[in-house]
């Protein structure tokens, strides 16, 4: 019966590192449990347009007004991915577009300095204006099965 429910010392690593991996149990930043209430994409492209993303971004599928800034940045958003675009990535990409610059338009559309040229929206943007961004956008990419790794029928 001795140590018959405790796991021994020598597994302790493991099932820490596993338990750090699966759920992100000990990171105070972890996004485990973050929901966003379900938006509607009508009003999502609504408020697109009226907080001028449209400047500089481009919707794969939609005729957007053109953006006075199209000829200076344009940022194409939706189309064909061979990942879901999670709404925690469209949400950080929103409000916290220094986070994670894809690496297509480093130097291209940051300053000197590195940073973003996406305006920050944080002291302007409802909530709910973002919940309902995020359900357009997400309605925007489609997604492709990955290419085979190999010709299929050989
Ligand atoms: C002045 C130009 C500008 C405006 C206005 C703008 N953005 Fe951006 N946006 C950018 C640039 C430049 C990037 C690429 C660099 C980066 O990731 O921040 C970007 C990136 C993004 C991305 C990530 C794209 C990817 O493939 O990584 C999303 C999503 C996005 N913007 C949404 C929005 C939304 C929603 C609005 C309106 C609330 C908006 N943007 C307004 C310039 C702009």
């Amino acid at each position: 019966m001795k140590n018959s429910v405790m796991l021994p010392a020598q597994l302790l690593p493991a099932v820490v590192a596993a338990c750090l991996l699966l759920s992100g149990c000990s990171d105070p930043k972890s996004a485990s449990g973050f929901r966003l209430p379900d938006g509607e994409v009508g009003a999502g492209r609504e408020a697109f347009v009226r907080l001028n993303c449209h400047q500089c971004h481009s919707v794969a599928g939609d005729s957007l007004p053109k953006g006075q800034l199209a000829d200076v940045i344009t940022v194409p958003l939706g189309g064909e991915v061979v990942r879901v675009r999670t709404y925690g990535q469209l949400v950080t990409s929103v409000i916290n577009p220094q986070h994670i610059i894809n690496p297509a338009y480093r130097g291209k559309y940051t300053d000197p300095a590195g940073r973003s040229l996406m305006p920050d929206y944080n002291q302007t943007m409802t909530v709910r204006e973002l919940v309902d961004l995020v359900a357009y956008l997400q309605s925007r990419y489609k997604l492709k099965p990955p290419e085979p790794a190999y010709p299929l029928g050989m």
